[in-house]
C-alpha cells in the first residue's frame, strides 16, 4: 500500500499528525504496537490525575468538619483501591476509544503492529511493507533504569507499574525527584505511605522555580515526607536504597523502589539506520519544523527528547503536518506551559528567576509575588499555601516568566501563555480587569506588584 503519510504511534503526537495530516486531504496510515492514545492516556497524564483525583478528595473529606460538614465518619474514610483501579481503567478507555473514533472520522488507516524502517519510504509492519511519500516518527518514550546493583528481594518499580498497584507497603523510596517522582510521591503519601524521596541534584524539581520549589520542600517535609538531595544512589538492597551524601554513605529504608529518574526515546525496532535518520544522545534529531536530517522524515513527541510533555506533542504534530503540507511553521519552545499535579498544583510558562538573572542580569528583571494567603477565593477554599511570582524584563516590562503555586494553577497559566505569545507587559495584564472573587486575581495582584502596586498586600 501507499501513503501521503504514515504516522509511526498513536500517542498525543501521532494522532494528532494523522488527523491534521487527513483533514489537509492527505491519505494517512497510522501504525501502533500498543493503545492508541500512548504513554498520556494509558499509563501517563490521564491516570495518574485519576489516582492524584481520588487522594485530593480523601484529603478534602478528612477536613469536612473545618468547612462545618458534620456527620462524615473521617476515621473511616480511606481509598478502595479496587475501586480506584476501576475508575481509572473507565477514564483512559473512554478517553483512548474517542481517540479511535477520530481516526475513523478522519478516515485515517490504523494497523495494529510494530513498524520498522526498510529505507526512508518504506514500512514493514507484520507481512505489510508500506510505501510512505512522508514518514512522521512519533514513538514516544520509556521509562530510564540506573545502571545499578539492585537485591532480586526488592520490588523495583516504574511509573507504569505503580498506576496498577492495588496493594502496597508501608514505607517506600522514590528515585528522582523529578515530575514522575514528585506526582507520584504525591500518590502514595496520600494513600498514608512514608515516601522516601531521592534526588541526585541539590533539590527536588530542578526545573521548577528555586522559591517555590523551597516553600513546597518545607510543605512536604511539614507532611512527613522525607527528601534526601545532592544524594548519589549506589545501590538498592533488600531493605532500602544506599546513597552517598556529603561524603558518607546513608539509606532511605523501604520495602519497595518508585524508579523514577528520566524517560528516553523508544526507538526499539524501528531501525532507524536502514533510513538513515540520525539519533544525538538517545533521541532523535529535528529542527525546529521537526524535520530530521532525512527529507521526507519528521519526528514528533518524546521520541525527538526536546520537551516530553503531552501538549508539546500536539504543538509538533501540527508544526510538521504545517510543513508538509507546504507551509511554514516552526515550534518556539520558550513559551510552553508545564503542570505539575501537586496540591497545591504548580504552573509554569518562560523563564525561573535563576534562568532570567543569568539572561537579563539581576538588575535587569523585575519580580512581583503576590501570597495566595491574601486572596479571598484561596481563604474561602481552604487553600491558602503557594505564591504566584511574575518575572519581567526591567527594559521594556515584558513578561519573561510565570510561576504558579496555587489551586487551579494548571488552567490559570493560560492567561500567561496568551501574555507571553503577545509579548505583553506586566502592567498590560495588570490592567485588565479580572473577575472577582477568583484565585485569578492573584495573577493581577502579582503582575502590579512587578511595580510595587499591588492593592491587597
Ligand atoms: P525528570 O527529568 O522530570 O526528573 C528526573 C529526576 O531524577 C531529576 O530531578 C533528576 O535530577 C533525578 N535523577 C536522575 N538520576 C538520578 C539518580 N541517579 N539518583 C537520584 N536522582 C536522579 O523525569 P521524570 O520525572 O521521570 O519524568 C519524565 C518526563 O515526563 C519529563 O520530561 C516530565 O516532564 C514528563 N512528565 C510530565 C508530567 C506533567 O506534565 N505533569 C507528569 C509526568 C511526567
Amino acid at each position: 500500500m501507499r501513503y501521503d503519510v504514515i504516522v509511526i504511534g498513536g500517542g498525543p503526537g501521532g494522532y494528532t499528525a494523522a488527523i491534521k495530516a487527513a483533514q489537509r486531504g492527505k491519505n494517512v496510515c497510522l501504525i501502533e504496537k500498543g493503545a492508541l492514545g500512548g504513554t498520556c492516556l494509558n499509563v501517563g497524564c490521564i491516570p495518574t490525575k485519576v489516582l492524584l483525583k481520588s487522594v485530593g478528595l480523601l484529603e478534602e473529606i478528612r477536613r469536612s468538619a473545618e468547612f462545618g460538614i458534620k456527620g462524615v465518619d473521617v476515621s473511616a474514610a480511606g481509598l478502595d483501591l479496587h475501586q480506584l483501579q476501576e475508575r481509572k481503567k473507565k477514564v483512559t478507555k473512554q478517553l483512548v476509544g474517542g481517540v479511535g473514533a477520530l481516526l475513523r472520522k478522519n478516515r485515517v488507516t490504523v494497523v495494529e503492529g510494530s513498524a520498522r524502517f526498510a529505507d526512508a519510504h518504506t514500512i514493514i509492519t507484520g507481512d505489510q511493507s508500506l510505501e510512505g511519500e512522508t514518514i512522521i516518527i512519533a514513538s514516544g518514550s520509556r521509562s530510564k533504569n540506573l545502571p545499578i546493583e539492585v537485591s532480586p528481594a526488592m520490588p523495583v518499580y516504574t511509573s507504569t507499574e505503580i498506576l496498577s498497584l492495588e496493594e502496597f507497603p508501608k514505607e517506600m523510596a522514590v528515585i528522582g525527584g523529578g515530575v514522575i517522582g514528585m506526582e507520584m510521591a504525591a500518590y502514595l503519601a496520600g494513600l498514608g505511605i512514608t515516601v522516601r524521596i531521592v534526588e541526585f541534584l541539590d533539590r527536588i524539581l530542578p526545573m521548577v522555580d528555586r522559591e517555590i520549589t523551597e516553600i513546597l520542600t518545607r510543605q512536604l517535609e511539614k507532611k512527613g515526607v522525607q527528601i534526601f538531595t545532592s544524594a548519589k544512589v549506589e545501590k538498592i538492597t533488600d531493605h532500602s536504597v544506599v546513597f552517598a551524601k556529603d561524603g558518607g554513605r546513608s539509606e532511605a529504608g523501604c520495602q519497595a523502589v518508585l524508579m523514577a529518574v528520566g524517560r528516553e526515546a523508544d526507538l526499539s525496532d524501528l531501525n532507524l539506520e536502514a533510513a538513515g535518520v540520525r539519533v544525538a544522545r538517545g533521541s532523535i534529531l529535528t529542527d525546529d519544523s521537526m524535520q530530521t536530517n532525512v527529507a521526507g522524515i519528521y519526528a514528533v513527541g518524546d521520541v525527538n527528547g526536546r520537551s516530553m510533555l503531552a501538549h508539546t506533542a500536539f504543538a509538533e504534530a501540527e508544526t510538521a503536518v504545517e510543513q508538509i503540507c507546504g507551509g511554514k511553521a516552526k515550534m518556539d519552545y520558550g513559551k510552553i506551559p508545564s503542570g505539575i499535579y501537586l496540591d497545591p498544583e504548580i504552573a509554569s510558562v518562560g523563564l525561573t528567576e535563576d534562568q532570567a538573572a543569568a539572561k537579563y542580569g539581576a538588575d535587569g528583571i523585575r519580580i512581583g509575588r503576590f501570597p495566595m494567603a491574601a486572596n479571598g477565593k484561596s481563604k474561602i477554599e481552604g487553600r491558602e499555601d503557594g505564591l504566584i511570582k511574575i518575572i519581567s524584563e526591567a527594559r521594556y516590562g515584558e513578561i519573561v516568566g510565570a510561576h504558579l503555586y496555587c489551586a487551579h494553577a494548571t488552567d490559570m497559566i493560560a492567561e500567561l501563555c496568551l501574555a507571553m505569545g503577545l509579548e505583553c507587559t506586566a502592567e498590560e495584564v495588570a490592567s485588565l480587569v479580572h473577575p472577582h472573587p477568583t484565585v485569578s486575581e492573584a495573577v493581577q495582584e502579582a503582575c502590579l506588584a512587578v511595580d510595587g502596586r499591588a492593592v491587597h498586600i
